[in-house]
């Protein structure tokens, strides 16, 4: 069998070894790549079903809207779970209810570091592993589009912060009585452990770390970035485990909620 033809750039570039074989390595390396297309299908599909379905993201009596519709300011939105207002009129189906943040929530996902390392590998090829040919004749980094948009990744952080905030107001607002005033129930902590996951992974992103601690030639001379800094890069060092624990806690968080909302089980109320 000959070998593949060789372009000046990429794994069959001249100034790269002359193997024809994709890899040499015997154990299973195809299993991460695998396990990560799979966890990272799963939420897609999920996400993109209960984005567009519109129905029971929002239950009345406790208050509690889904995250996948969080601020919902359409007139499409049922009664109530419009905490910001509404902004727009009604929305045809094909635009999902949480219109005005899922494509900033979607750029800041895509972008992340950790995730383009991610589905660069699984998904793309570029390598699947360490010693491991991709497939690609050429490579030209994230230097053109579509890649560069890559380099968006810092003004998606600004958004993800503001879109932090109003998740942690969603959370304040869901402490409601079935009679109004204060409530509390296993919904409450659902809501709540998924809102600090996403801060810790939104405050441990990379441009979070630039955005502190960036830019200084002394951390001597300025001890409180450099306090802060710390704290992000102790951060940073989980952002991998908090990427895929906010996937979950996401769509566990929507999947109570849904069913509440449906009246397939009732939320375990201690304060009613
Ligand atoms: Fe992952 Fe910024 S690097 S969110």
């Amino acid at each position: 069998m000959s070998a593949p033809a060789r372009p000046n750039s990429g794994v069959r570039s001249p100034a790269r070894a002359a193997i024809s074989a994709r890899t040499l390595r015997t154990d299973r390396w195809w299993l991460p790549p695998l396990l990560t297309t799979l966890g990272l299908a799963t939420f897609v599909v999920y996400a993109t079903v209960r984005s567009f379905v519109r129905s029971a993201y929002w239950v009345d009596q406790y208050h509690y809207l889904t995250p996948f519709y969080s601020p919902c300011i359409s007139d499409s939105c049922v009664p109530g779970s419009s905490h910001l207002g509404t902004w727009v009129g009604a929305l045809p189906m094909w635009i999902p209810l949480g219109f005005l943040v899922l494509p900033f929530l979607l750029g800041f996902r895509l972008t992340c570091y950790y995730y383009r390392k991610a589905y660069y590998r699984s998904i793309w090829l570029a390598p699947p592993a360490c010693a491991v040919a991709e497939p690609h004749g050429s490579y030209t980094g994230e230097t053109r589009l579509p890649l560069i948009v890559q380099n968006a990744h810092r003004y998606f952080f600004y958004v993800a912060l503001i879109v932090s905030v109003v998740n942690t107001y969603d959370a304040v607002m869901a402490f409601h009585g079935s009679s109004g005033g204060f409530g509390f129930g296993l919904g409450n902590i659902v809501i709540t452990v998924n809102v600090i996951l996403l801060w810790a992974y939104t405050l441990s992103c990379h441009s979070c770390r630039h955005v502190t601690g960036g830019r200084l030639k002394h951390f001597s001379a300025h001890p409180l970035r450099y306090r802060l800094w710390t704290w992000v890069s102790t951060l940073n060092t989980r952002h991998m485990q908090l990427a895929w624990t906010t996937l979950a806690t996401l769509m566990i968080t929507d999947f109570y909620i849904m069913l509440v909302a449906s009246g397939t089980i009732s939320d375990l109320r201690f304060v009613n």
